[in-house]
């Protein structure tokens, strides 16, 4: 009797247990394919991982992916109205990893962001940028390659909350009268007129931000983390953030305060310095002297302005990537920075850079590492010889290619 054996890997799930993330060798891990140019670039993504994964691993890795849906894709599929089904926050928990294209906010219609949305039901409290140069890459300063940065950008607290309310209701006017009458607020210039947006910033939401950053910092080698805040004004909101990144500095990761103000954090590479900047101070820095930041830490509107100035200094957000993190629970959301481009949707001019390095932080994240250097290799390759999309080819006079021929390029190269 022949006797057929059939080897098959079976699918299965990342878990985060006591000693951190548990990848198997066949991880499911969910796409949303976004919306506008989404499609081509999300598609473009999967296809340059899963060449970099195989490149690395043979066959004894696989993602397997598994399509879920959030945006215009989801109102289509689900009905009016069901921008974001029960069903794709339940996968993403399920799976702990999923990655994104850009999904679209209608304007004016009530409806919620989405990306918001996801951040705060996965309690997804670290956004993370890391922001640097590829040689080649057409760039608006001079000097770009001192350009080399991670951004721990807090996400779930600040104005982002969502505490606001607007001019001329009801509710404002209570808000108003409360201040004025029972917390003797006497410095609210047109109170008529005004809205009222209200930013609570914690001391748990402080720390667990910039605990990631240090730790981040220890693992990865890095020489110091700075905080950037605006205590100068907002004293107990920006400046708690300041305080508490110094108090845990010290507390924590057996800091010693320095007689300039800075910690000094030891570490097996050698030692981290914790230091910090007012905002708008560190805006102009980036400019004149990027090379003075590597790891930074910063609450949540301040790390918006932050991550697209630098990502513009090295290529714009079409390029850059990003993540949102639960270092805790584990969950992570790996995304394409920039917007849905309606614009160019559907040309295939889109650059599917900043989903593919998105895919590169996601393998790196499930300690794939040697399927995302090849990622890194590869993009350097291109920009380096001037392979570029069309949005960068116009700048830098590289060969302009497609969407599909770009992604195409870059697995030649993997
Ligand atoms: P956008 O980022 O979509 O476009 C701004 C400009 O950059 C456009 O000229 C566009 O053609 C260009 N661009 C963006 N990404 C590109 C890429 N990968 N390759 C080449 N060119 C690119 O920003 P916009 O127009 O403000 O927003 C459009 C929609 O996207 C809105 O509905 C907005 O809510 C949504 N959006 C979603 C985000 C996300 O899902 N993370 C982030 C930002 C905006």
């Amino acid at each position: 009797m022949d006797i057929c054996i059939i080897i098959c890997m079976n699918t299965s799930y990342i878990t985060m247990e006591k000693n951190g993330l548990q990848v198997p060798p066949n991880p499911t891990i969910p796409f949303i394919e976004g919306d506008g140019i989404g499609a081509e670039v999300t598609q473009a993504a999967l296809r340059v991982i899963d060449s970099a994964v195989r490149q690395a691993y043979g066959g004894e890795r696989r993602i397997s992916w598994v399509e879920i849906y959030a945006g215009g894709k989801a109102v289509s599929k689900f009905g009016d109205g069901v921008w974001l089904p029960t069903e794709s926050v339940d996968a993403i928990q399920k799976s702990l990893v999923a990655i994104k294209g850009p999904l679209m906010t209608p304007v004016g219609e009530g409806v919620r962001s989405i990306n918001v949305q996801l951040r705060q039901l996965l309690d997804l409290y670290v956004c993370l940028r890391p922001v640097r140069y590829f040689s080649g890459v057409p760039s608006p300063v001079k000097r770009p390659d001192l350009v080399d940065m991670v951004v721990f950008r807090e996400n779930t607290e600040d104005i982002y909350a969502g505490i606001e309310w607007d001019s001329g209701t009801k509710e404002v006017q209570q808000v108003i009268h409360f201040l004025q009458q029972e917390m003797g607020v006497g410095s609210i210039r047109f109170p008529e007129s005004s809205s009222i947006g209200v930013k609570p910033v914690s001391e748990e939401g402080s720390k667990r931000l910039i605990r990631s950053a240090i730790e981040y910092a220890i693992r990865e080698k890095r020489r110091s983390v700075t905080l950037v805040h605006k205590g100068n004004i907002m004293k107990f909101t920006e400046g708690g953030f300041r305080r508490w990144g110094y108090d845990l500095a010290v507390e924590e990761f057996g800091g010693k305060r320095e007689s300039n103000g800075t910690v000094t954090i030891p570490a097996p590479h050698g030692d981290i310095v914790m230091q910090d900047v007012i905002a708008d101070a560190f805006l102009q820095n980036i400019l004149i002297k990027p090379e003075a930041y590597d790891v930074v830490a910063t609450l949540n509107l301040n790390g918006d302005y932050i991550s697209d100035a630098l990502a513009a200094m090295v290529g714009g957000i079409g390029i850059s990537p990003g993540a949102n993190i639960n270092y805790i629970s584990g969950a992570a959301i790996f995304e394409a920075t920039h917007g849905t481009a309606p614009d160019i949707a559907g040309t295939g001019k889109a650059n599917p850079g900043s989903i593919i390095l998105s895919g590169e932080m996601l393998l790196r994240y499930i300690g794939w590492e040697e399927a995302a250097d090849a990622i890194v290799r590869a993009v350097s390759f291109c920009y380096n010889n001037g392979y570029m999309t069309c949005d960068l080819a116009a700048i830098s006079g590289g060969e302009s290619l497609s969407c599909e021929a770009f992604a195409e390029r870059l697995i030649e190269q993997l």
